[in-house]
């Protein structure tokens, strides 16, 4: 916008766009997304097709790189990725500390951001190959760093990654490996949990993304940057969202206290967790796919769950109901996803951690991009500033 200066005491012109609805923070080329017509790409490829035929790896190749990976490429990185999964010793007893009922994603947020203590390196911001091996560290840790959380909440000695393994399955192996019992993850779980990290890798400037960008322009350490991004996470009308549909669906009960339920959503007693999206004013494409990866993975586990007919109908009745429709709310990625980490056997609160390992490449990218960005300078938005002004100082025995 143009500034108008008319005195030069005037402020001039500025956008007022608290929550930045109408505000394009920076240019990018990482992920397209056309709300209106429930279209997401990464680097210009359907999620659809990714979803399908790619892997998670290969995914967080593309976002950061640009391209997708040759096959010796593909080897490369995946080597590297699965040769940095271990962190130091510290760590874990870092991660001991905490209290025995901390939450995951408190743990995940604080043992990232550690993480910088140990890598000081990673501060050369401007050198390429500390760049890359902080990428692969964060990518390959993240994992090892939020099962270190759960075994913590379970009072269960921490598993140590399994290189051999590929991500999905060493993630589900340092979750539920058992003692010296070997863990053999059922090949359709490991798959349906690649997908829905595939599904949440990246989606332009969202808060935790943006929460990466903003910091990170302060040209601090991508660990420090990340963790803020975790932060961000953790929220309930972000990342928290999937952990809070699936008590939602916990308090519903049961089919019949539906409609009593979604009456008390248009009357404005709560919202209807799992709907409504801040671009997606048609569908949300991410949410299509996973309703897939759900019956997938209550065939492996040979689980049911009377949650999943709750949510069934919740969509059912919210899609046809003026208030949803007119509104343009649909079923957003964690309308089902709770309902699959819970079929995994994981508890509620490592919801938003899956999340974040999902993320973790996008908000990479994301730094990286924004780091090479030369137009990129400190964020630092401006205020319309409400207060008093030009009061003089009161001394303390004389107000009151
Ligand atoms: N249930 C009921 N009503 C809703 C919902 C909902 N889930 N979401 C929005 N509305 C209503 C609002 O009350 C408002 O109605 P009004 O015009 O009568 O006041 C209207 O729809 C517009 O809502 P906003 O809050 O302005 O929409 P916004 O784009 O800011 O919010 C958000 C997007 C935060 C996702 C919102 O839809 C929401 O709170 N959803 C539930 C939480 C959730 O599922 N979050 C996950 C998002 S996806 C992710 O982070 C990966």
């Amino acid at each position: 916008l143009r500034q108008i200066k008319v005195e030069d005491d005037d402020f001039g012109l500025m956008t007022y766009d608290p929550a930045y609805t109408n505000t394009a923070s920076c240019r990018s080329a990482i992920t397209y997304i056309d709300g209106d017509k429930g279209i997401l790409e990464y680097r210009g490829y359907p999620i659809e097709q990714l979803a399908e035929q790619a892997t998670f790896l290969e995914v967080a190749y593309l976002l950061i790189f640009g391209e997708l990976p040759t096959k010796d490429e593909l080897d490369e990185w995946t080597h590297a990725i699965t040769t940095h999964t271990f962190v130091h010793e510290n760590v874990k007893s870092f991660v001991e500390g905490f209290r025995y009922d901390a939450h995951p994603m408190g743990m995940l947020q604080a043992s990232v951001a550690a993480l910088s203590t140990f890598y000081p390196e990673a501060k050369k911001i401007d050198d390429e190959q500390v760049r890359y091996e902080q990428i692969v560290r964060l990518i390959a840790k993240v994992p090892t760093l939020a099962a270190f959380a759960y075994r913590h909440a379970k009072g269960m000695p921490y598993v140590y990654p399994d290189n051999d393994l590929n991500y999905a399955e060493n993630f589900l192996g340092m979750l539920f490996k058992i003692a010296e019992l070997k863990y053999d993850a059922d090949p359709r779980i490991a798959k349906a949990l690649d997908v829905l990290l595939i599904l949440h890798a990246d989606h332009e400037q969202n808060c935790s993304t943006s929460a990466v960008r903003s910091v990170g322009s302060s040209q601090v350490d991508p660990y420090s940057a990340v963790a803020a991004g975790v932060g961000a996470l953790y929220g309930p009308l972000h990342g928290g969202a999937n952990q809070s549909v699936l008590e939602m669906l916990q308090r519903i009960e049961s089919v019949e206290n539906v409609p009593g339920f979604i009456d008390g959503v248009k009357n404005g007693n709560e919202r209807l967790m799992g709907f409504g999206h801040r671009v997606y004013k048609n569908f949300d494409p991410r949410a299509k796919i996973i309703k897939k990866a759900v019956d997938d993975v209550f065939e492996a586990t040979g689980t049911t769950n009377p949650l999943l007919d709750v949510a069934q109908e919740l969509e059912r009745i919210a899609l046809e109901d003026d208030y949803f429709v007119k509104r343009k709310l649909y079923p957003n990625v964690d309308f089902y996803s709770g309902l699959i980490y819970e079929a995994l056997g994981l508890p509620v609160e490592m919801f938003t951690v899956l999340f974040a390992i999902g993320r973790t490449p996008g908000w990479v990218a994301q730094w990286l991009e924004m780091v090479d960005d030369k137009e990129q300078k400190i964020a630092r938005p401006r205020q319309i500033y409400t207060g008093a002004r030009g009061r003089d100082y009161v001394p303390l025995d004389q107000r009151g």
